[in-house]
């Protein structure tokens, strides 16, 4: 897809739009928005025309005015904002005004990272149409093409311990499943430690990322990439075989703002839980949706590689497995793991 032109998030587009969406399926006269934006008919139809460049469906109809038909499917702040619920508005973790979207970043963890130093508050989101050096975990590269899936990024300020941090992986894994599972999709489950799989092929996974400063949380990105509206036979041939699409499995298309807004949404609220009651509050609801006890898998980590049987994830959050070789049971806190069935 072309990134040449941006959404419009100016207010005046933003108003125009909601006066369009306003009666959907009636036109609205350019007199009448020109009224409501006080501006004048010929501002209006400049607008209309900057908006049908960025993939607004706008029908002129002789002597009625403006018809909005269609809209383009790109995660703004506006877009995403409207899917936010009357919970998430009065709790204040997410908001319109601290949702930033830019039509192509390099990474949008990296660009949360640097404006966490600065002045983001909690709750701060940068969400990416495109990035040109997406990263998923250990150095992998994360394929984020434009204009079809969802990159974005949270930046939390919770009061926790460093060592706690591995935990918001889970709780957002928690809340991206369920997200995921209402578009229709079938057989959604949760892969320990962040990532979420459609019939056993992965269709989103997370990267945390954290500062620390005398053993203190300073700022946790949580990134996320969701394979939303993209083709798994676009993707290298490597991936066709591990990789799934929300699309691909329903043979449609998913509103990325929408997707978005729901996560965002049941984020907020597992964020609050967890933050009153700690991750006792995530693990019963997380452990039936990874469905993972009691599976075999083989761990790999940085300097050893094992099998075993999952048997159970700890208060902590770390994944206990039996070891095949010996019985013993090693407490995993980080690793690849793969389901071995
Ligand atoms: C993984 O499964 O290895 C984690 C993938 C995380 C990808 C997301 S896309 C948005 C955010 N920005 C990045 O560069 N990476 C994460």
């Amino acid at each position: 897809m072309s990134l040449s032109s941006s959404p419009p998030d100016d207010k005046l587009s933003v108003r125009l739009l909601a006066a369009l969406r306003a009666d959907r399926g009636k036109p609205v006269s350019g007199r009448a928005i020109g009224e409501m934006l006080d501006i004048s008919r010929a501002a209006v139809w400049k607008r209309v025309e900057a908006l049908r460049k960025s993939g607004y469906l706008i029908e002129s109809i002789p002597r009625r005015g403006y018809l909005l038909q269609d809209e383009p499917d790109t995660p703004t702040a506006s877009a995403i904002a409207r899917g936010l619920d009357a919970e998430t508005r009065r709790h204040g973790l997410f908001s319109q005004e601290k949702i930033h979207f830019f039509s192509s970043v390099d990474s949008s963890n990296d660009k949360a990272a640097a404006m966490a130093r600065s002045t983001a508050p909690d709750g701060t989101v940068v969400v990416a149409d495109h990035q040109s050096m997406g990263r998923g975990r250990l150095g992998r590269v994360w394929d984020s093409p434009g204009g079809v899936n969802l990159y974005f990024s949270l930046i939390l300020k919770p009061e926790i311990e460093p060592r706690y941090a591995s935990q918001l992986t889970l709780l957002t894994g928690l809340a991206l499943a369920e997200a995921i599972g209402v578009t229709g999709v079938a057989g959604v489950q949760i892969k320990w430690p962040n990532d979420i799989l459609l019939t056993g092929r992965k269709v989103a996974g997370i990267l945390t990322e954290m500062a620390v400063e005398e053993n203190r949380v300073q700022h946790v990105i949580v990134g996320v990439g969701v394979n939303v509206n993209s083709s798994v036979a676009d993707l290298a041939p490597e991936l066709a075989t591990i990789a799934v699409t929300i699309a691909d499995q329903l043979k449609k298309k998913v509103k990325r703002s929408a997707l978005m807004a729901d996560f965002l949404n049941r984020f907020g609220v597992w964020y609050r839980r967890y933050l009153d009651s700690g991750f006792a509050a995530i693990r019963p609801v997380w452990l039936e949706m990874s469905g993972i006890l009691g599976q075999r898998v083989r761990i790999n980590l940085a300097k050893e590689s094992f099998t075993g049987r999952a048997v159970d994830l700890d208060a902590d959050g770390f994944l206990l497995v039996k070891r095949d070789k010996d019985g013993t049971q090693a407490r995993v806190l980080a690793g690849d793991v793969l389901l071995l069935g």
